[in-house]
């Protein structure tokens, strides 16, 4: 999709909000539609009028315009988006006039972020594709007076971000056979490298020099090769402030002994999508030039069985020197971020972090496929962390970090145990994190069920969803240099 301001296109697409008792253009098709009861202007309801003798117009319900959100935004022009697409048009003309409650830029980037949301699949294994993208060209009817420039690089924003999301979404679709942690490593040099992100990748040789005891525990079992992937952009030479994002990289999570039945293990290719997340944020921040210094850690390995599989029971080291009791090897993730943690708060000497992880089934459990779990050591980041969430549009929920819960990490023969018990599995899980970074401002972000979905909601397609992408952009965006 090519963007301009100005007129132009095959057909017009104009925003309704419900109740509206007239509209500007194509009064007559509304008076009818709305007489007849066909459309009422609710969030996402789309009256396509486009065929052979049709008025070549697409009326966008956005829902009653006291309510209106950016993400209601983005769902409306998201279907729009589908509409044309089975009508095959080519170019359309966006009136853009101005709303009540939201800032012309916003708005503006929400219709262009649900138009280009609209063209994603992941049709790469499919013989006949079922998506065909026909849209090339919109032209984005702007009130006159408002700053061209200013709207060109919101435009421009936009698609970087996108790029991002799409870009964690096609990772994390892709099977295990095909991304293991070499590909993954070597996707993230591929796609960073060119933006000016420095990209340092670590074997199974520097990750032992390193003392990553309890990622190495993890990946003993598994024939791949661990990699530690490390992500440096310096959009800011001068401050010294840095924020790191590290995500969760298990290409495959089996369980290991502590083997997951059948019906849980056949999404865990997916468990490397809190290192997609970062490796598309990475993207959307180099390509927007930030100006912020931001690293990305990976610790990206397999959790499978075999004869030199880490066991229940087995007592390991970790970067830290903190020692761990493995009471269940499928509680895998938690010892991989634990060194990604350490490294990225004492080798990089990050001022802020924020992990991102596929980390308990319980969060599922608790918040579904809506709300990102969340934790913290320092509710001032939590904060600017729910505002990029907001901006966003992926909720976050933040759960309790009282001392009562770590208790229930402190091991008995260790100085922790992997898991916390049966309850608040969501919570222990997050603060066992919470003990690898110091006093380091941190929030833990599980995305559990908010990374991948068995169906496609608003515009959040079946798959790969590339939540939390756009939060980590906007959090890196907004971070403050001093
Ligand atoms: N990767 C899983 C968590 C998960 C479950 C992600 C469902 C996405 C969907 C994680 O490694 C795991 O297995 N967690 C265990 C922890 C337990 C053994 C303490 C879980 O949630 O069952
Ligand atoms: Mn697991
Ligand atoms: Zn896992």
């Amino acid at each position: 999709m090519d963007f301009k301001i100005g007129k132009g296109g095959e057909v017009k697409l104009i925003p309704v909000f419900k109740g509206s008792e007239k509209i500007d253009d194509f009064d007559g098709l509304y008076q009818f539609l709305k007489e007849k009861e066909i459309f009422s202007a609710k969030v996402g309801e789309v009256y396509a009028d486009i065929g052979y003798k049709g008025d070549k117009v697409v009326l966008i319900g956005l829902g009653e315009e006291e309510k209106l959100t950016v993400d209601s935004i983005r769902k409306a022009y998201y279907q729009a988006g589908k509409e044309l697409m089975k009508f095959k048009v080519e170019s359309i003309q966006v009136e853009v006039p101005e709303f009540k409650n939201i800032c012309y830029i916003d708005e503006i980037q929400g219709m262009i972020e649900g138009l280009l949301q609209s063209e994603y699949s992941f049709e790469k294994y499919l013989s006949q594709k079922k998506i065909k993208p026909s849209v090339r060209e919109v032209y984005l009817n702007i009130i006159e007076g408002k700053k061209a420039e200013a709207i060109d690089k919101a435009i421009e924003e936009v698609k970087n971000i996108i790029d991002g999301v799409f870009l964690a979404r096609d990772l994390v679709n892709e099977p295990a056979m095909t991304m293991t942690p070499k590909i993954l490593a070597e996707k993230a040099k591929e796609e960073l490298e060119g933006l000016g992100v420095d990209v340092k990748v670590y074997g199974q040789e520097e990750i032992e020099e390193l003392g990553m005891e309890a990622f190495l525990a993890v990946s003993k079992g598994s024939a791949q090769e661990p990699q530690l992937i490390v992500m440096e952009y310096k959009g800011n030479e001068e401050a010294e402030e840095k924020l790191a994002l590290v995500g969760k990289g298990l290409t495959f999570d089996s369980g290991g002994y502590c083997i997951k039945p059948g019906d849980s293990m056949n999404t865990m290719f997916t468990d490397m999508a809190g290192a997609a997340a970062v490796i598309g944020a990475m993207k959307a921040i180099a390509k927007s030039k930030l100006d912020k210094n931001v690293v990305a850690v990976v610790a990206a390995c397999e959790n499978l069985i075999s004869g030199t599989a880490y066991k229940p029971g087995d007592i390991i080291g970790s970067m830290s020197g903190k020692t761990i009791e493995i009471l269940n090897t499928d509680a895998e993730g938690r010892l991989t971020l634990a060194d990604a943690l350490w490294y990225a708060v004492k080798n990089l000497k990050a001022n802020k972090v924020i992990d991102v992880a596929t980390l308990t089934g319980a969060c599922v459990v608790a918040l579904g496929n809506i709300n990102t779990g969340a934790i913290t050591n320092n509710e001032d980041f939590m904060e600017e962390v729910k505002k990029a969430s907001q901006i966003a549009g992926e909720p976050v929920w933040e759960l309790p970090n009282n001392e009562e819960y770590k208790e229930l990490n402190k091991g008995d023969f260790a100085d922790l145990k992997n898991t916390g018990g049966r309850g608040a599995g969501t919570i222990t899980a997050g603060l066992f994190l919470g003990e690898f970074v110091d006093s380091t401002p941190w929030v833990h972000l599980d995305i559990a069920g908010t990374s991948y979905s068995s169906k496609a909601r608003g515009y959040l397609p079946k798959g790969a969803t590339g939540v939390p992408v756009k939060t980590l952009y906007y959090l890196a965006k907004n971070f403050k240099n001093y």
